[in-house]
């Protein structure tokens, strides 16, 4: 197990008795917990697109894509019980057969799986900023983090991250530029056309910007 620092906040993980309950019975073909994982490749054995949304939140995300692109499959990684659980009833009641979930912590689930070049799309959305200087450590995007993702990624597959946390968008570009991967950078008040999650509408009712990167797989070009 890798011992690594914490992204989210211990209470982030606990929930109710009745999700509890929910997770407790749930169909362990659908959610794998950390310790259960052995690698991506168990989830979904033959699928012509592969996505991955990690730290999915409540899922609004997740289940529109999966409920409106039967023919792609989705995989969702969360720490947060509530979400997982809420995830999970709302696959079982509507039938859903493309969408997993993964409950963990994405470090420890990563750092067990060994499939490479297998994702068409992983998505991030308004990671936690830690915000405070003393905790800006615990924050999920680092060097090391992005070389796993692009681990992860097929020829053509690429990587989608927004943040709405000015000081952690800078430092994202720190990090890609040191890396001399190759990405593009967005920053915008508010992109209509796109779906938006529960953290983007709080970003966007508090005016802040949303700086979206889109990171091509290496060997890939983009504008930048
Ligand atoms: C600020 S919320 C954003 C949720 C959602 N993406 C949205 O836009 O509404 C960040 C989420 O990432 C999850 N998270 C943070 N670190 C994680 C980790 N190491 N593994 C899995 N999930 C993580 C948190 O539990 C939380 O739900």
């Amino acid at each position: 197990m890798k011992n690594s620092i914490k992204s989210f906040s211990k209470a982030r993980s606990r929930s109710s008795k009745k999700n509890k309950k929910i997770l407790s019975i749930a169909d362990k073909t659908i959610i794998w917990s950390e310790e259960n994982f052995k690698d991506f490749k168990f989830l979904f054995s033959d699928s012509s697109k592969l996505n991955l949304e990690i730290g999915f939140g409540d899922g609004i995300l997740l289940f529109d894509q999966s409920s409106n692109n039967p023919d792609e499959s989705f995989i969702g990684i969360e720490v947060f019980e509530t979400g997982i659980a809420n995830t999970y009833s709302k696959i079982i009641k509507s039938n859903l057969k493309n969408l997993k979930l993964i409950q963990g912590d994405v470090a420890q689930i990563l750092s067990k799986n060994k499939s490479k070049k297998i994702f068409d799309l992983i998505i991030i959305l308004f990671p936690d900023p830690w915000p405070k200087s003393k905790h800006k450590k615990r924050r999920l995007l680092k060097s090391d983090f992005f070389i796993d993702l692009q681990s992860l990624l097929k020829k053509d597959g690429k990587i989608i991250i927004k943040t709405d946390w000015q000081d952690y968008a800078e430092e994202i570009i720190e990090t890609l530029n040191k890396l001399e991967h190759k990405y593009d950078h967005i920053c915008e008040s508010n992109d209509l056309k796109e779906f938006k999650t529960k953290y983007e509408k709080i970003a966007l009712k508090e005016n802040r910007l949303i700086n979206k990167f889109l990171i091509p797989s290496i060997g890939q070009s983009s504008s930048k």
